[in-house]
């Protein structure tokens, strides 16, 4: 792969620290409280990680840890770190870092590393997670949730879920028609979350970016067209108005307030609309596999947050206890699961009897096996900024839908050396 000190050296560096120049600083900890950089939905007040913060907090009322709250997508939540440990500011002791970043992160040197802990948390923890929180051979961060994508559908309105991503459109296309609702709601916004929703259908059509080690790119152009094809003609029709401005909280919404009938989205979702009683999805939902282009069974983006500790922090020590404690914290792991349907990173919380019966941990248990991960390389965000760039136009109708497939084919080979 391309080296990121390449990137570096090509003046990304110098980028990056004009933006920060213009930017506030961010949370610091002269209160003695430790700052642990997260973003999302549940780093909301009231959402799971707040308390997990607050029950940290009470046990250790030595070393108490607040959340600084980033914004929901993950490409700025990526920005606003970047900027604070490009300085070498101290202000985020622990970092909710994408299974993506690992990388990228760790090569930057902003990341103290797990070693010395790694034992008791690789004891504890599936092997993907596992796996995304290491870059290198070494391990950088502990995990905390994992995620999958799920197909969520309203059971009032259609009998099966469909198996193949055309049937799910006709099936939404014909039942929204009838109740004069949208079909379909995902991640359509230009960003991280919209290369997923792409790489999905992507990697459903049996399109894959590199060989296993990645030293060469086996990027398949006709069956890239296709899919970008395949959004763009349901752009109007079976997916929901404003699509393409929608991240996951949008879908969310759409789908919880009763206006479509199909909804691509990340587990936690599930929590929050069975939670709310005025939601016409209420009762009246279910989850299922992601279809595939192929009808064989179903392949979903592996995502997910581990904790790492700042390399700049000034509380280094109780910030990696925080760390390996909510990786490996079985009552954490569980509230994860019960309170807020996000995927544990603990092995043994699959296996709690308490969440046999819970629907989010049954297929998490089918799905989790044949989700893929996206290249863990320190140049990912790179790869999905091109991807974006070029296949968000595309699919929009507003650029060539070859040339845009043949130009993230080139970008990817330039990422081998
Ligand atoms: C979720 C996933 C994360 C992914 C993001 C994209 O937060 O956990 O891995 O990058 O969605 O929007």
């Amino acid at each position: 792969m391309k080296s990121y000190k390449s990137w570096l050296a090509s003046g990304g560096v110098l980028a990056l620290l004009a933006v920060a120049a213009c930017t506030p600083g961010t949370g610091d900890d002269e209160d003695g409280e430790m700052v642990w950089a997260i973003g999302g939905s549940e780093a909301q007040p009231g959402g799971i990680h707040q308390r997990i913060a607050e029950m940290w907090s009470e046990q250790n009322p030595d070393n108490p840890i607040r959340i600084e709250v980033l914004p929901e997508a993950a490409d700025q939540q990526r920005e606003q770190q970047a900027l604070e440990l490009q300085a070498g500011g101290s202000g985020f002791d622990v970092l909710g870092v994408d299974v993506i970043w690992t990388g990228e992160y760790s090569e930057n040197d902003w990341l103290e590393s797990l070693e010395d802990v790694r034992a008791e948390i690789e004891a504890v923890t599936l092997p993907g997670p596992f796996e995304s929180a290491t870059w290198g051979g070494e391990l950088w961060a502990a995990p905390y949730n994992s995620n999958a994508g799920f197909l969520y559908y309203r059971t009032d309105l259609v009998d099966t879920p469909p198996t193949t991503w055309e049937e799910m459109c006709e099936v939404a296309t014909s039942a929204a028609e009838e109740e004069g609702i949208a079909g379909f709601v995902g991640q359509g916004a230009r960003y991280e979350g919209f290369v997923v929703n792409w790489l999905e259908y992507y990697w459903s059509n049996g399109g894959e970016l590199y060989n296993e080690d990645q030293t060469q790119v086996t990027f398949d152009t006709a069956a890239a067209a296709e899919v970008t094809e395949f959004m763009n003609e349901n752009l109007d029709t079976c997916f929901a108005p404003g699509f393409n401005t929608a991240q996951e909280e949008e879908a969310r919404n759409e789908f919880q307030g009763g206006n479509a009938v199909f909804m691509r989205n990340w587990p936690y979702a599930y929590a929050l609309i069975e939670d709310d009683e005025g939601s016409p999805a209420n009762g009246n939902f279910d989850v299922a596999p992601l279809p595939t282009f192929t009808g064989d069974g179903t392949i979903s983006a592996l995502g997910g947050f581990n904790n790492a500790v700042s390399a700049f922090s000034n509380n280094t020590e109780a910030a990696k206890d925080f760390v390996v404690w909510a990786a490996t914290n079985e009552e954490v792991q569980t509230m994860l699961a019960t309170e807020a349907s996000l995927p544990p990173t603990m092995a043994s919380v699959y296996d709690d009897p308490a969440l046999a019966g819970d629907p989010v941990m049954a297929l998490l248990g089918d799905v989790l096996g044949d989700a893929r991960a996206r290249p863990p390389s320190p140049a990912w965000n790179e790869i999905s900024v091109e991807m974006q760039n070029n296949l968000f136009p595309a699919y929009n109708g507003d650029a060539d839908i070859n040339t845009a497939v043949e130009n993230v084919r080139t970008f990817l080979e330039g990422t081998i050396d």
